[in-house]
């Protein structure tokens, strides 16, 4: 099995019948190998860096459905909130204060969010920090949306394709979603010169090493220039309640995986896998991630942005996140950077 990860380490890339026998194995010095060899990777291109991302969770209101998630429209339990400009600017203010380099404002699908309302917001922030980073995480827009947003100073995009085999897709999902149109969605915020992330949960209901591996194909078509992936976690409002979360084993897999098919990427250790494993960003880190996201949204609304149970930092002020990070990141060898944190780009697509 070794060998095989040494194939990944030289080339980059692994037949179907590879991949599978890599995510599946549970050959511990495979895994070992692995994890060097990413690090090695990460440490070539990024050096010890981690890279901050200021989160500010600006809506738990959303028009989808997605079975898994805690904040879709089905699900009553949810409270909701949106945060107002002056609320998003003042986290901004105590994000830059912080030294977060990047400001990434996420939310569910909330039409209250329209381009008249969040295009001044993106400008605003452009004019007061010309030297952050503007990340939307928002969802499926118009590609006039995109555009626009584009425009007024945005940066970079994430939205995860959650599924780049139909099969699955249409399992995680509600009828009115669509897959084409999330990877259509992607191609034009790629056109449109964003940095884009893509990505998808670890160990969903009714994922299969196959459907991982049309993950995996799937980012290699769209070479995104960040790749975010999670284990899923079932929430208690979802129909997928009572299902089985990701594992930490097969999450830092396909991490490790990850940053050797795309050596430059960046690649956040998420708060899903802080989540389920006290140490799982530390291990992530070690696992070839160099980005962490640190919560920047106001306290009183963090435990309303719900989208699995158990999430972790709802109840730390930003500045408490950012030293609890910044202790983790240095424990774990890396050190925190100061700054905007971009591609390294020399091969522009
Ligand atoms: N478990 C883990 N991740 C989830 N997300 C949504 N619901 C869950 C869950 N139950 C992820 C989705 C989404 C991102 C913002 O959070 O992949 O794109
Ligand atoms: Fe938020 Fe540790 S990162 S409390």
């Amino acid at each position: 099995m070794t060998e095989i990860v040494a194939k990944l380490y030289d080339t980059g890339s692994l037949s179907d019948e590879e991949l599978k026998r890599l995510i599946e194995t549970d050959d511990k010095a495979a895994a070992e190998l692995l994890k060097k060899y990413a690090d090695e990777t990460r440490r070539k291109y990024y050096g010890t860096k981690v890279f901050l991302r200021g989160l500010i969770e600006i809506s738990s209101y959303c028009r989808n459905d997605c079975i898994y998630c805690g904040i879709r429209r089905s699900n009553k339990d949810a409270d909701r909130y949106r945060l107002s400009r002056e609320d998003i600017f003042a986290c901004c203010e105590n994000g830059y204060e912080l030294g977060f380099r990047t400001f990434v404002m996420q939310g569910g699908e909330d039409m209250y969010f329209s381009d008249e309302i969040i295009i001044p917001i993106i400008s605003e922030i452009r004019e007061k920090y010309p030297d952050c980073a503007i990340t939307l995480s928002l969802g499926e827009r118009s590609y006039e949306s995109y555009k626009r947003m584009k425009e007024a100073g945005a940066d970079r995009y994430l939205l995860r394709h959650e599924a780049a085999s139909e099969e699955l897709y249409r399992k995680l999902h509600p009828a009115e979603m669509s897959l084409k149109n999330r990877k259509e969605c992607l191609f034009a915020l790629r056109e449109l010169g964003y940095q884009v992330g893509a990505g998808f949960m670890v160990g969903a209901p009714y994922q299969t090493t196959d459907h991982i591996i049309a993950d995996l194909r799937f980012l290699q078509e769209l070479r995104p220039q960040m790749i975010g992936i999670g284990p899923f976690v079932p929430h208690h409002s979802t129909p997928f309640a009572d299902e089985k979360g990701g594992t930490l084993e097969l999450t830092l897999r396909l991490l490790g995986i990850l940053r050797l098919m795309f050596p430059k990427v960046l690649l956040p250790a998420t708060t899903a896998l802080g989540t389920i494993a006290p140490n799982g960003r530390e291990l992530g880190l070690m696992t070839g991630c160099n980005v962490v996201m640190p919560n920047l949204s106001p306290v009183r609304v963090r435990k309303k942005y719900d989208l699995y149970d158990n999430k972790i930092c709802t109840g730390e002020e930003a500045a408490e996140c950012r030293g609890c990070l910044q202790r983790r990141i240095e424990s774990a060898g890396y050190t925190v950077a100061n700054e905007r944190g971009d591609y390294i780009n020399d091969n522009p697509i």
